[in-house]
């Protein structure tokens, strides 16, 4: 009779030893993270109308942080008044003051647990958004190009609804676009990195300019995309010229912050963006300040089996990460590496340095502290069903069928923040390492307009003076 192995798979026989390059500290731009597991940026679908903070938002994102990693990645925000037009569904959005108070509580409740915040600020989605107003044309780098998905490139649990589900259809093709002007694009750009300066404002550690799968800035790269004939499109150094530029005034906006880009590897489209190309970008953005890249993969809504990837295009994953670490001396973070065994003698191996995990964290938000306390064997392992994608496509707050607490965070008390402890700082860490300069704004905040030494008005307040 065959003798049955009692040996339990590798993923189950592991302690806290067993994972010292996951568990290993690293520093970004001089800020130290306690590990080398990072939340994923993941829009949950759980903000308000027009883009607000919630309470489950907060209960969401307290979950995350206090499962012990060393980055939280906050969904992404929309950053430009332009950009807040034109979410997908329900996108979150820092572009204004009056905006901070929900970023704020939202860092704040990241701090809270130990981890540190980064912001995921988008300029915009381009054509793959939702309109507030149906007939408007979404701002892009091309007009009339709405996008299309065909089932045969969409993820599974996608394509399977897109068969069933006649209302899934309306996803299916996007807006119609109309091509931003160059005086738009410059407007674009400077408005977006004075949102980053809020973002630090909020208490955000770093920054991530969303520039990946399908988004405003990956449109502009893509030769399927734009198709412009000005300085912002056409050769591929003109292509480079929006997400550079953008980069350029980031990185002036938020001096001593530690500002990263998230790009796709590869295009995955016949004619899309190669491999070598996204090479070649991650370059020119390290040549332009970027602290950190982070890899993500395909081409968008219209190629979103490797933007929401199964177990095997998810594998291939660490080799972009060697391509791109060859020719980068900062580090680099890739996706969906789920497997902690593999993650760690991956990182080990030198293949890439930070592991950022969306659906994973979602499903288990526990995995950094199950690894670190020896408890790899009790970590849920997300199946990849993708009915969190699935829901928030159809409008809803993310949910999983693996984990019960998904989406009610904020009925549970062991989420929620403390009053401030005695002696606790309340100025954010982040406004001391920031040196951020007043960007031009009006023609009163120009250099060449003095600060009045005394004001004109005699001060009438109470007490001596
Ligand atoms: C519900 C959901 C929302 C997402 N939202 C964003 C987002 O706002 N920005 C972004 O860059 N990627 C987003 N992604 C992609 C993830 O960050 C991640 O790259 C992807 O899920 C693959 O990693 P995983 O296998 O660990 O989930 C989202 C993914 C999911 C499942």
């Amino acid at each position: 009779m065959k003798k049955t192995s009692r040996r339990q798979p590798a993923a189950m026989r592991t302690t806290a030893a067993a994972f010292p390059n996951l568990l290993a500290p690293i520093a970004i731009g001089g800020v130290k993270l306690k590990n080398r597991i990072a939340v994923a940026p993941m829009q949950e679908f759980m903000s308000g109308y027009e883009g607000e903070v919630t309470e489950q938002t907060l209960g969401y994102i307290g979950a995350r942080a206090k499962g012990g990693p060393g980055l939280v990645t906050s969904g992404v925000f929309l950053a430009t008044r332009l950009a807040a037009q034109f979410p997908m569904g329900r996108s979150m959005v820092l572009y204004h003051p009056g905006h901070q108070i929900g970023p704020t509580l939202y860092a704040e409740r990241i701090h809270y647990f130990g981890s540190l915040a980064c912001a995921q600020m988008s300029p915009g989605l381009g054509r793959q958004c939702t309109p507030y107003d149906p007939d408007a044309l979404a701002p892009a780098p091309t007009a009339d190009l709405p996008y299309e998905i065909a089932r045969e490139k969409a993820f599974d649990a996608f394509a399977r609804t897109l068969s069933a589900d006649g209302r899934a259809r309306m996803v299916t093709v996007g807006p119609m676009t109309r091509e931003l002007s160059v005086a738009e694009i410059r407007r674009e750009q400077k408005e977006f990195a004075g949102s980053c300066q809020l973002a630090v404002l909020c208490g955000f550690d770093m920054i991530e300019i969303h520039a990946t799968h399908g988004f405003l800035c990956h449109q502009f790269l893509s030769p399927l995309t734009n198709k412009r004939t000005d300085l912002y499109g056409g050769e591929w150094r003109n292509r480079k010229r929006f997400l550079n530029e953008l980069m350029e005034v980031t990185r002036y906006a938020c001096q001593g912050i530690p500002v990263g880009v998230r790009i796709s590897a590869e295009e995955h489209m016949e004619g899309g963006l190669t491999r070598e190309e996204m090479v070649d970008v991650a370059r020119d953005l390290r040549a332009r300040g970027a602290d950190f890249i982070h890899l993500s993969d395909g081409a968008g809504l219209e190629e979103s089996g490797h933007q929401i990837p199964d177990a095997d295009r998810a594998e291939h994953m660490a080799e972009h990460g060697i391509a791109f670490k060859r020719d980068l001396d900062v580090p680099v973070m890739v996706i969906s590496q789920h497997d902690p065994v593999k993650a760690d003698r991956d990182i080990g191996a030198g293949k890439y340095d930070i592991s950022a995990l969306g659906r994973q964290l979602l499903c288990d938000p526990e995995y950094p502290n199950k690894l670190a306390q020896g408890r790899a064997r009790e970590i849920v392992r997300c199946t990849r069903c993708n009915i969190c994608m699935l829901r928030g496509l159809a409008g809803m707050y993310v949910a999983c069928p693996l984990n019960p607490e998904l989406g009610r965070e904020y009925l549970l008390d062991r989420y929620k923040m403390g009053a401030w402890k005695r002696g606790e700082d309340v100025i954010p860490k982040s406004w001391d390492r920031a040196k951020m300069p007043a960007l031009e704004k009006k023609p009163w905040w120009r250099e060449e307009v003095p600060l009045l030494e005394e004001c004109w008005r005699p001060f009438r307040g109470p007490g001596p003076r």
